[in-house]
């Protein structure tokens, strides 16, 4: 893909600052081709641990993924290109919520997944990703867990790790987006015009459309998926930046979406325009109190180490 005068000036400016710029699926392909590092939540969290050879890290994702990397990195400038770019399921989940169940179960490990802000997280045993969160919570071994915010993964992670008794906070934490494609009615009727295709859910689908499709995945699980699978068609049960993504890298593959506009609104508050407006000014920066960030950050860390 041929580079935009706006593109390359935004490649000069990330030189001379010496800045790394982290990218999450979901992005516009205008800015995902320019990242250092393109990947899920699980993947930018590890390229976001301990950065030490540049000189601040700009988020091109939403509020809780620049959060997330200012907490493994206190020293560092972190730069948000929009604030406005606020993910609506990581506000669902306020800290009392969260204070109730564990005075509920009291000794019950708390799993949150990545999509909270850091006051949640610093009250979490240890943070989860949709890539993680099975490992996780089999590796904890635990009778009982609460798990938050999202009541779709906890059905997938219930699903995989049976046994375990997961208490969901909130009750109905949810992403619209994914909860949008709804029970997969579409991609069933696209699976048969290609038989041949395969179905992929996200675990923050709905449970009904997590059983119907042929894999359940992250998106970097999809990313994966798209390389080594032999099939040529796939129904992609996701938000629609990560479609960008696959047909970029796979080509002769189709990558058909599961929904025409699963579109995350929050992701698409970053542009060209204000990533590039972001650089020059070295603002809006995201910061986190040290008292919440040091809880915050055993949580990652843990996860990171657990992870492995
Ligand atoms: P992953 O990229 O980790 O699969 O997460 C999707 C998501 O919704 C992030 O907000
Ligand atoms: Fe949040 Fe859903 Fe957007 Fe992910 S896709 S950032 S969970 S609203």
């Amino acid at each position: 893909m041929e580079l935009n005068e706006l593109q390359r000036r935004v490649l000069r400016l990330k030189e001379e600052k010496n800045a790394l710029l982290l990218v999450h699926n979901y992005q516009v392909p205008e800015i995902q081709v320019l990242a250092d590092h393109l990947g899920d939540s699980l993947e930018l969290c590890r390229e976001a641990q301990g950065v030490t050879d540049a000189d601040m890290i700009v988020f091109c994702g939403v509020d809780f993924m620049a959060e997330t990397a200012a907490v493994l990195n206190p020293d560092k400038k972190v730069v948000l290109p929009s604030l406005k770019a606020r993910c609506p399921m990581a506000a669902m989940l306020p800290v009392e919520v969260i204070r109730e169940a564990k005075a509920q179960h009291p000794g019950a490990p708390v799993v949150l997944y990545v999509n909270t802000l850091a006051e949640a997280k610093a009250e979490a045993t240890v943070t989860c990703t949709s890539a993680n969160a099975d490992k996780i919570i089999r590796k904890l071994g635990a009778e009982t867990v609460i798990f938050g915010p999202d009541r779709n993964l906890a059905y997938f992670v219930g699903r995989r790790v049976p046994g375990v008794e997961i208490i969901p906070v909130p009750g109905d934490g949810h992403c619209n987006v994914h909860r949008y494609i709804g029970d997969g009615d579409e991609a069933m009727e696209l699976k048969r015009k290609h038989p041949g295709a395969e179905v992929w859910a996200h675990p923050e689908c709905e449970p009904a459309f997590q059983d119907r499709a042929d894999y359940v995945l992250s998106t970097g699980g999809m990313v994966r998926r798209a390389r080594e699978s032999p099939a040529d068609v796939f129904i992609v049960g996701t938000e629609l930046g990560l479609i960008d993504r696959l047909a970029r890298e796979n080509p002769g593959k189709t990558f058909l979406p599961a929904k025409v506009h699963a579109e995350c609104g929050a992701m698409k508050r970053i542009t060209l325009e204000n990533l590039y407006a972001a650089l020059i000014n070295e603002e809006p920066v995201v910061t986190v109190p040290e008292d919440v960030a040091s809880g915050a950050r055993v949580a990652i860390e843990r996860m990171l180490e657990m992870s492995v």
